[in-house]
C-alpha cells in the first residue's frame, strides 16, 4: 500500500511539476504579446488626433493640447500622457501624469504594472518632441488569474483521474494486475501510455488558446475572410446555427401580384446578415412575409440573399394567435418596455406568457432539426428567446449556446417585476455563455441571478453556476460591416446631396438634418422634433434654413402604445411645421415608410448632420451606420448618451436627448462646425467602427465557443476514458 501512496504522490507532484513549467512557458508569451500589442495601441491612439496635436503644439497653444491629450486618455488602458520637448522639457500633460515623472534622464519607470511608450512627433520643418503614453496593464494580471486557474484545474483533474486509474488497479490482484495489464500493453492503450494522450490534450488546448489569442489580437483588421479562417480553424469550418424572431429577407407579395424581397428595418439583422454571408450556415426565424411559404422549399427552407445564396432561412411559422401572444404579447408588450427605461410600463398576461414558452419550443425543435452534430454551436438572439437556451440544452447536452441580448437589462430589482422572471434567468442559465452590449448589462444581469435565483456567482470570472452548469456572462459590443456594403454601392456625396435634397425640394445651399429610426417609443423621436422646434425658438436664424428629415418606420404597429406615438409623432411634425413653415419651406420632412438601406444610406450621406436621441438603446446601429456612409469624412454625429455607442463613438456630439436646450446647443454646434473639425472627429470615429466591426463581434464570440466547446470536449474524452478504463477493470 505505501508503495501506492509513494507512487501516487510522485505521480502528482510530477503533474505539479509539469503545470507549473506550461504556466510559466503561457506567461511568459503572453507578456511579449502584450508589450507589442500596448506600443501598437500607444501609436494608434497618437494617430488618430496627431493632426490636431500637431496643430496645438506649433501654436504653442499646450492649454487646448492638454486638453487633446485628455481625450487621447479615454481610452481606457491608457492611463497618462506627457508631451516632451525634444530638449526635455514637458510642456502638457494629462492629470493623472505622475508628479515625479520627468521626460528625460534616467528611465522612466512610474511603478505599477504599467507600460511606457515614447511615439515621436515631427512638426512642418523640424521634430517637436515626443508623447509618452503610460499604459494600464493591470487586466494582464486577470488574465494571467484566468489562464493560471484554467491550467491548475485541468492539471488538478489529471491528477484525480491517474490517481484512481492507480487506486482501480491496485484493487485487482497483483497477479491480475499483472494481467490486466499486459493485456492492455498489447492493445496500446496501457496505463503508462494513458497519460500520453492526456498530455497531448493539454497540449492541444494550450496551443488551441494561444493562436485563438493571435486571431483575436493578432495585428490588421477583422474582415469576412478572417472570420471565416477563425471558423475552419477553431470550429473545423462547422456550420452556425443562429436563432432570431426576424428574418433577414421578407418576401412580399405586392398589390401588383409580383413578390419582391425586403430587408427589414432591425438593428439584429443589420449586424447579423453580413456575418452570416461570411461564414454560411442557417437562420432559424420567423416567416412573416405573405409570400414566404411559396418560397421555401418542402422543409420550410430557402437560401439567400437572392442571387448570392451563400447560407440558408429556416422559417418557422406561426398562426396570427401565436404571433399576438408570443411577439406582440409577451416579447414586445411585456419584455421590450421591461428593460428599457422609456416610461412605458410592461404587460404581463398568462395568455402571452403560455404562447411564448410554445413558441420557444417550437423554434428550439428547429434548431434541434437543423445541426447535424452532437455538440453543435448555436447562437440565440434577443428577448424573444430566453426559453429556448434551456430548451435547446435538454436535447443537446453537449451544445455550446451562445446567448446574445440586443437590448439593455434592466437592473435586478425592476427584472423582478416580470412575474416569470425566475424562469427566464433559469431559461438563459442554459446558455453556455450569454453576452451583452455593455458590461453595466452584464452586471445587471448578475444581478438579477443573486436576487431571483440560487446560484453561485463568480464575479471576478463573471460565471454564474446554476443547477452544477456554468454560464459565462459577457460583453460584446455589436457592430456593422466594415467596409460597410451599402456605403461602398452609394453614389457619390454630391449625387446624394443632389437627389435628396431634389426630393425634399430644397436650394442647394440649404443645411440637413437626418434621423433614421423604426417608429418606436424608445427612439426618443418626440423629444428629438421638439429639440428641432427649440432651434428654431433659440436660433431664428436657421429658419428658412434647415430642414430636419425623419424617415421613419412603422413598427409593431398592432399594439396601441406604438400606434399612439404614430399619431403623437405626426402631430407634432404637423405642428412644427404650422409653425414656422415659410413660403415652400418646412422645418420637418417626417417620411413614414419602409426605406430599403440604399435609400437610407443616401440620406446619411446627405445629411449635415444626423441626430440620434434614442432614450434608452443597447447599441444603436445607426450611429454606426452614419459614420461607416460618411467616407468623405463629413458631417456631425449628435448622439444620445443613453445609448451603448456613447460608449464607442466618443467623438459624437453627445446630448442627453431630454435636455433640449442642450440638444438644440448641439444641433446649432453641428451645423456651425468648421469642416477640419468635422474631418478630425468623423475620422477618428470611423477609425474605431472599422476596427471593431462586425466581424470581431462575431470572430470574439466565436472564438469563446470554440474555446468553450474544447474544454467541453477534454473534460467529456477524459470523462469517457475513465469510465471505460473502470469497465475494463
Ligand atoms: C430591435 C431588436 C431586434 C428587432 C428589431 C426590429 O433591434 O433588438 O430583435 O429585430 O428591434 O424590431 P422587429 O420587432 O420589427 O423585429
Amino acid at each position: 500500500m505505501s508503495s501506492l501512496i509513494r507512487f501516487v504522490a510522485v505521480l502528482v507532484l510530477g503533474l505539479a511539476v509539469l503545470a507549473y513549467g506550461a504556466l510559466w512557458l503561457v506567461t511568459q508569451r503572453l507578456r511579449e504579446w502584450e508589450e507589442g500589442d500596448a506600443q501598437l495601441r500607444a501609436e494608434l491612439a497618437v494617430n488618430s488626433s496627431r493632426r490636431a496635436v500637431v496643430k496645438r503644439w506649433e501654436s504653442g497653444n499646450f492649454a487646448a493640447l492638454s486638453d487633446i491629450l485628455r481625450d487621447i486618455t479615454r481610452d481606457e488602458r491608457i492611463r497618462a500622457i506627457g508631451a516632451c520637448s525634444t530638449d526635455g522639457r514637458l510642456l502638457a500633460k494629462t492629470t493623472d501624469w505622475p508628479a515625479s515623472l520627468p521626460c528625460s534622464g534616467e528611465a522612466l519607470n512610474p511603478g505599477g504594472r504599467v507600460h511606457v511608450s515614447a511615439v515621436p512627433l515631427d512638426g512642418e520643418a523640424a521634430p517637436l518632441g515626443t508623447l509618452v503614453l503610460i499604459q494600464d496593464l493591470t487586466f494582464l494580471e486577470r488574465r494571467e488569474h484566468a489562464i493560471r486557474d484554467f491550467l491548475l484545474i485541468a492539471f488538478g483533474i489529471f491528477a484525480a483521474a491517474a490517481s484512481l486509474v492507480t487506486v482501480v488497479a491496485a484493487r485487482l490482484s497483483w497477479r491480475g494486475w499483472s494481467n490486466q495489464l499486459r493485456k492492455l500493453l498489447l492493445r496500446g492503450g496501457a496505463q503508462p501510455g494513458q497519460f500520453q494522450p492526456l498530455m497531448r490534450d493539454v497540449r492541444e488546448l494550450v496551443e488551441k488558446l494561444a493562436t485563438e489569442k493571435e486571431d483575436l489580437e493578432g495585428r490588421g483588421t477583422w474582415t469576412p475572410q478572417r472570420l471565416k479562417q477563425t471558423l475552419e480553424r477553431h470550429l473545423e469550418g462547422e456550420r452556425v446555427v443562429i436563432v432570431a424572431n426576424r428574418e433577414p429577407y421578407i418576401h412580399q407579395r405586392g398589390a401588383d401580384g409580383h413578390i419582391t424581397v425586403k430587408h427589414p428595418a432591425s438593428g439584429l439583422v443589420t449586424a447579423l446578415e453580413p456575418v452570416m454571408r461570411a461564414c454560411g450556415g442557417t437562420w432559424v426565424a420567423h416567416g412573416s412575409g405573405n409570400a414566404d411559404r411559396e418560397t421555401v422549399d418542402a422543409k420550410g427552407r430557402v437560401r439567400v440573399p437572392p442571387g448570392e445564396e451563400s447560407y440558408a432561412v429556416r422559417r418557422v411559422w406561426l398562426s396570427a394567435e401565436e404571433e399576438a401572444g408570443y411577439y406582440y404579447g409577451f416579447s414586445n408588450e411585456g419584455l421590450w418596455p421591461l428593460c428599457h427605461v422609456a416610461h412605458a410600463r410592461p404587460t404581463f398576461r398568462i395568455d402571452d406568457w403560455r404562447h411564448y414558452q410554445a413558441i420557444n419550443q417550437r423554434f428550439a425543435d428547429a434548431v434541434v432539426e437543423e445541426v447535424d452534430v452532437e455538440d453543435p454551436i448555436v447562437l440565440i438572439q434577443d428577448y424573444h428567446f430566453a426559453l429556448a437556451p434551456k430548451l435547446i440544452r435538454e436535447r443537446l447536452p453537449r451544445a455550446t449556446l451562445i446567448t446574445f441580448w440586443h437590448i439593455p437589462w434592466p437592473n435586478g430589482e425592476r427584472f423582478g417585476i416580470c412575474p416569470w422572471a425566475t424562469q427566464l434567468l433559469e431559461g438563459l442559465l442554459g446558455s453556455s455563455i450569454v453576452g451583452f452590449h455593455t458590461q453595466q448589462h452584464c452586471n445587471n444581469f448578475i444581478d438579477a441571478v443573486d436576487r431571483l435565483l440560487e446560484a453561485r456567482i463568480d464575479r471576478d470570472q463573471r460565471v454564474v453556476v446554476h443547477h452544477q452548469r456554468s454560464t459565462a456572462v459577457r460583453a460584446y459590443p455589436i457592430s456593422i460591416d466594415w467596409p460597410n456594403r451599402w456605403a461602398k454601392e452609394a453614389p457619390s456625396v454630391a449625387e446624394c446631396r443632389r437627389s435628396v435634397f431634389a426630393e425634399l425640394g430644397l436650394p442647394a445651399n440649404a443645411q440637413l438634418g437626418v434621423g433614421v429610426d423604426r417608429l418606436d417609443y424608445t427612439k426618443g423621436i418626440e423629444e428629438r422634433l421638439l429639440a428641432v422646434e427649440r432651434l428654431f425658438e433659440r436660433f431664428p436664424q436657421y429658419r428658412g434654413r434647415f430642414t430636419f428629415a425623419q424617415l421613419a418606420a412603422p413598427s409593431r404597429t398592432a399594439i396601441e402604445r406604438y400606434s399612439r406615438l404614430n399619431d403623437n409623432v405626426e402631430a407634432l411634425a404637423a405642428r412644427i411645421n404650422q409653425r414656422f413653415a415659410e413660403g415652400r419651406w418646412k422645418p420637418i420632412a417626417l417620411l413614414r415608410a419602409h426605406h430599403e438601406p440604399p435609400d437610407v444610406f443616401r440620406y446619411y450621406r446627405a445629411a449635415d448632420v444626423t441626430y440620434v436621441s434614442s432614450l434608452h438603446d443597447g447599441m444603436n446601429l445607426v450611429a454606426k451606420e452614419y459614420v461607416a456612409a460618411r467616407d468623405d469624412e463629413r458631417g456631425v454625429l449628435v448622439l444620445s448618451s443613453f445609448t451603448g455607442a456613447a460608449r464607442e463613438l466618443t467623438e459624437a456630439l453627445m446630448v442627453n436627448p431630454y435636455d433640449l436646450e442642450q440638444a438644440s446647443s448641439a444641433l446649432a454646434t453641428a451645423l456651425t462646425m468648421p469642416e477640419a473639425e468635422q474631418v478630425d472627429r468623423m475620422r477618428s470615429m470611423r477609425a474605431l467602427v472599422a476596427e471593431y466591426n462586425v466581424y470581431r463581434w462575431a470572430g470574439r464570440m466565436l472564438v469563446d465557443a470554440a474555446r468553450h466547446r474544447a474544454r467541453e470536449r477534454l473534460s467529456g474524452r477524459l470523462t469517457d476514458r475513465l469510465l471505460g478504463l473502470e469497465r475494463t477493470a
